[in-house]
C-alpha cells in the first residue's frame, strides 16, 4: 500500500499530499549550506514517504510524540535513551557501516555503546583491567599492526567490560573503577592483559525504549563482548568489540553489533592449568582469547 501503489487513494488526494511534500521541500530550497539543505531535504522526502506509505492515523501520530517526549525525558548526563534507540533500530551500525567501509584487512568496526569512560586507569603489558569486578579471570592477548603487516608500536588500547552479573560500573552508585583500563602494545605491536570472560547483559529497558521492545517482542540483551578502543598516529581509530564464539545470542543482539570476524574463541582452562605470566589463580578456572588487531590508515 505504497503512495505508488496503494489502490485506496484517489487521484485528487494523491496530489493533495504530494504538493504538502513538495511545499515543504521548497522551504529549504534557500538553504545555505549544500549538505544541511540535503539533510533536511532527504528527512522531509523519507519522512512524508513512512506517514503516506503506513498511511499513519492521527491517533498513531499522537504515541509517537508521546514515545519521542519521553526518550527526552529520560536523557541526562548519565542516560542517553536516544542512542538507545538509535542502537536498536540498527541506525547505529548502520553509520558505522557507512563510515568505516571494509578497507583491505583492517578490523571491523562495531558499535560504541554508552559504557566508556575517558581516563580510565593505565595498565602495564599483563595488568589487569578487572579491578573489584566480579567474573572469571580472561588472558587477552594480540597484536596491533597496520595494513602492511608492519607492528604498531605504542597504540593506546581502551578495553571496557561488564562484570559477571551484567552491569559496567558506572552502572553503581559508588563511584568504583572495574572492568576498565587502557595500555599500550609494545614494541613488536604486541599486547596481553588480564580481563574477565565476557558474559551476556541488557541493554538499559527500563525505559521508553525498553517499552518498545517489549511490545515487539524483543529481547534487551547483548552477546557477550569485550569492547576496544585503539589509536595510533596515523591510523583510522578502531571501535569495536571481541564476542565469544557459542554464545547463544549472537544470532540476536540487541544492537546488531556482531559481526563474524570478531567472534573469537574465548578458550576454558580447567582449574589449575599454569597461566600464561605465572599468575595464581587460586585453583580457579580461566580462559584465554587471541585478538590480534589490524588498523586502517586514518582518511579511507
Ligand atoms: C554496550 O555494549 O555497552 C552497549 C551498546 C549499545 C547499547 C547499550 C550498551
Ligand atoms: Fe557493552
Amino acid at each position: 500500500m505504497s503512495p505508488e501503489t496503494g489502490p485506496e487513494i484517489s487521484a485528487e488526494q494523491r496530489e493533495r499530499e504530494e504538493s504538502l511534500v513538495r511545499a515543504v521541500l521548497d522551504s529549504f530550497d534557500g538553504t545555505e549550506s549544500p549538505r544541511l539543505k540535503q539533510l533536511v531535504q532527504g528527512v522531509v522526502t523519507h519522512l512524508h514517504a513512512f506517514l503516506r506509505d503506513v498511511r499513519l492515523t492521527e491517533e498513531e501520530w499522537r504515541q509517537g510524540i508521546d514515545f519521542l517526549t519521553a526518550v527526552g525525558h529520560i536523557t541526562d548526563e548519565r542516560r542517553q535513551e536516544f542512542i538507545l534507540l538509535s542502537d536498536t533500530l540498527g541506525a547505529s551500525m548502520q553509520t558505522i557501516a557507512i563510515n568505516n567501509e571494509a578497507y583491505a584487512d583492517a578490523t571491523e568496526a562495531t558499535v560504541f555503546g554508552p559504557f566508556f569512560v575517558e581516563d580510565a586507569p593505565r595498565i602495564d603489558l599483563g595488568g589487569d583491567i578487572a579491578g573489584p569486578a566480579n567474573g572469571q579471570p580472561c588472558w587477552v592477548e594480540g597484536t596491533v599492526r597496520d595494513t602492511d603487516g608492519k607492528p604498531v608500536a605504542g597504540a593506546r588500547i581502551e578495553v571496557w567490560e561488564a562484570d559477571e552479573d551484567g552491569f559496567y560500573d558506572v552502572q553503581y552508585d559508588d563511584d568504583r573503577v572495574a572492568g576498565r583500563a587502557h595500555l599500550f602494545s609494545d614494541d613488536a605491536g604486541a599486547f596481553h592483559f588480564w580481563a574477565i570472560t565476557p558474559t551476556p547483559y541488557p541493554i538499559p529497558h527500563d525505559g521508553p525504549v525498553g517499552r518498545m521492545l517489549e511490545a515487539t517482542g524483543r529481547s534487551p540483551m547483548r552477546a557477550s563482548h569485550l569492547h576496544f578502543m585503539v589509536s595510533a598516529p596515523e591510523s583510522r581509530t578502531l571501535v569495536t568489540h571481541i564476542f565469544v564464539r557459542g554464545d547463544e545470542l549472537l544470532e540476536r543482539d540487541s544492537v546488531f553489533g556482531v559481526k563474524d570476524s570478531l567472534v573469537k574463541d574465548f578458550v576454558e582452562q580447567p582449574a589449575g592449568t599454569p597461566t600464561p605470566d605465572g599468575r595464581d589463580l587460586g585453583g580457579s578456572t580461566w580462559s584465554r582469547v587471541a585478538f590480534d588487531i589490524v588498523l586502517a590508515p586514518d582518511g579511507v
